[in-house]
């Protein structure tokens, strides 16, 4: 049997445990429509306490509603990433009016970073690219009621000027009341200094989630759900044992997970032995 724990940053969990209501509020948000605060969030918290995999899940609902998704890391480059993924598909943009130079694309797909190569792009002019393509996805979209989802992760200052590009290209997208959602998320240091940024202001509207820890019963009966499914055993006295000493952090949650299981592999019971085994295996048991 597959070992059904994932302990790797930014892996989609077997359980997405403890976040029906981040859940919950981001499907209002795209449920209710145009002009809904929610669909403008930022997740926050420490490493490893489940920010990109709350996005993920955001862009399953999305997803499951028909709308576009498009993800992006913000590292350097990641807004010409983005127009370039916002242009590119089966969606029938004809030409992407650029500042310097018009591009016709004439029906064939062109690669977007490869033709716009040397030609560096003031912030307002980026964000007045940005803002072009994605009007002209949300154009398409939109005629089919469908929407728009943008999520950035691993937000961190240094990118502050795409980002300030990005901001202001999403405030008029909002504003024009467009069918869009932009969550972004990053560590908590992030938040200061992004949203203390006199240029994105616009930003500190966003609908605020600071993820923490799972509860550990809430653990426990996942550990329990979990370890079922996928066809062993454990009793309620080990499975204590085993969510007591996640401390409820998604991260470790999915280690210690992975190292019970892998424990017992040649036995169908999780065993409060490999309980003991696993919880020293975890180098960042005491960290
Ligand atoms: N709510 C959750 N329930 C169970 N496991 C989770 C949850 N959130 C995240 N994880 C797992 O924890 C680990 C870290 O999650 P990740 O989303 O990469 O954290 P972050 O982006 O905050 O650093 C991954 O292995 C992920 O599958
Ligand atoms: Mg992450």
């Amino acid at each position: 049997m597959a070992n059904p724990f994932k302990p790797t940053a930014g892996m989609t969990p077997p359980v997405l445990i403890g976040r029906e209501d981040d859940l919950e509020e981001f499907e209002m948000a795209l449920d209710n429509g145009v002009g809904d605060l929610g669909r403008l969030a930022y997740v926050t918290g420490p490493r490893g306490i489940g920010k990109t995999a709350l996005l993920n899940a955001y862009g399953d609902i999305a997803r499951d509603r028909k709308w576009d998704v498009i993800d992006e890391t913000a590292d350097q480059g990641f807004l010409d990433r983005l127009v370039e993924a916002l242009t590119d598909t089966k969606t029938k943009v004809r030409s992407v009016e650029l500042p310097t130079v018009r591009l016709d694309l004439g029906g064939t797909p062109v690669g977007l970073s490869t033709s716009l190569g040397g030609i560096s792009l003031e912030p307002t002019q980026r964000a007045l690219t940005f803002r072009r393509a994605a009007g002209q996805r949300l154009d398409v979209l939109e005629k089919k009621n469908r929407g728009l989802l943008i999520t950035l992760d691993e937000v961190q200052a240094s990118d502050i000027t795409e980002l300030r590009a990005l901001a202001t290209g999403m405030q008029h997208l909002i504003r024009e009341r467009r069918n869009v959602a932009f969550v972004f998320a990053g560590l908590p240091s992030m938040v200061e200094d992004v949203l203390n940024d006199n240029v994105l202001t616009f930003l500190r509207r966003a609908n605020r989630t600071v993820l923490s820890g799972i509860p550990i019963p809430e653990v426990h009966h996942a550990f329990r759900t979990i370890i079922t499914t996928n066809g062993k055993q454990a009793s309620d006295e080990v499975l204590d044992t085993l969510s007591a000493s996640t401390r409820g952090y998604p991260f470790m949650i999915q280690l210690v997970g992975y190292w019970a299981w892998a424990y017992t592999k040649n036995s169908n019971v999780i065993t409060t032995e490999t309980t003991q085994k696993s919880d020293s295996a975890s180098p960042t048991r005491s960290g």
